[in-house]
């Protein structure tokens, strides 16, 4: 399979309530405070940006890492307020075996409201749909309460536990691999 015509800086991803698209400078202060969030971040293995300078860059470069396919970076919104609530992640996207991983984050204020719920709902229907992906993954750590349910929630399976395979703050980490596949994702019933 090859590459999908579609072009990551132009995303943009509609739910009930919310709204997926790729960030802007005007979200750097948002983005920085949310990857130097220790509760937020304390249970995964992003690159934590050092300074404002660093979510700015990022922003800043996005587009052009965007242009190659191989990473979409989108940040979830409030179609009432516009104010930004986290982050969505596609990775290791393979486009010959028609899988990738998913990464995702929520800024505290927003936990226990459903929010993720409904924007990975709206993402995985875009990543099966219009990208055409067949499995999608994710890794929690196997401490990692609130990840776990909003995986199970959306009916992954649990495939198993990967021995050590994350080097946290100088210790290794267990974690789960979890999966869903296109079949698997009935976008109403979940
Ligand atoms: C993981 C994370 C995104 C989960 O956030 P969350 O708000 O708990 O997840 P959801 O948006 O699915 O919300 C589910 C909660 O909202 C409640 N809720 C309220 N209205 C809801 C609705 N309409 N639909 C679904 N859930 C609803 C649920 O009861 C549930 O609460 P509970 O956990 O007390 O049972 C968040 O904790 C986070 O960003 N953590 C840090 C980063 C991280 O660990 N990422 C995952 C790496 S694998």
């Amino acid at each position: 399979m090859n590459k999908p015509k579609i072009n990551f800086n132009e995303i943009s991803i509609n739910s009930n309530n919310l709204f997926l698209k790729p960030l802007s400078k005007e979200n750097a202060t948002d983005l920085f405070a949310l990857y130097n969030d220790e509760e937020v971040q304390r249970y995964t293995d992003v690159d934590i940006f050092k300074n404002l300078g660093e979510a700015q860059k990022f922003i800043a470069e996005y587009p052009k890492i965007a242009e190659k396919g191989n990473y979409l970076f989108l940040g979830i919104f409030s179609r009432a307020t516009k104010d930004f609530l986290g982050t969505l992640r596609l990775y290791h996207i393979d486009y010959k075996h028609r899988f990738a991983t998913i990464g995702f984050q929520l800024a505290k204020d927003y936990w226990g409201r459903g929010q993720m719920h409904e924007s990975l709902q709206a993402f995985l229907k875009f990543v099966f749909d219009e990208m055409d992906l067949h499995r999608i993954e994710a890794q929690t750590f196997i401490e990692n309460e609130r990840g776990i349910k909003v995986l199970e929630r959306l009916k992954f399976t649990r495939e198993g536990r990967l021995r050590q395979n994350f080097l946290i703050k100088d210790k290794f980490e267990d974690s789960y691999l979890y999966s869903l596949l296109k079949t698997e994702f009935l976008e109403d019933k979940v």
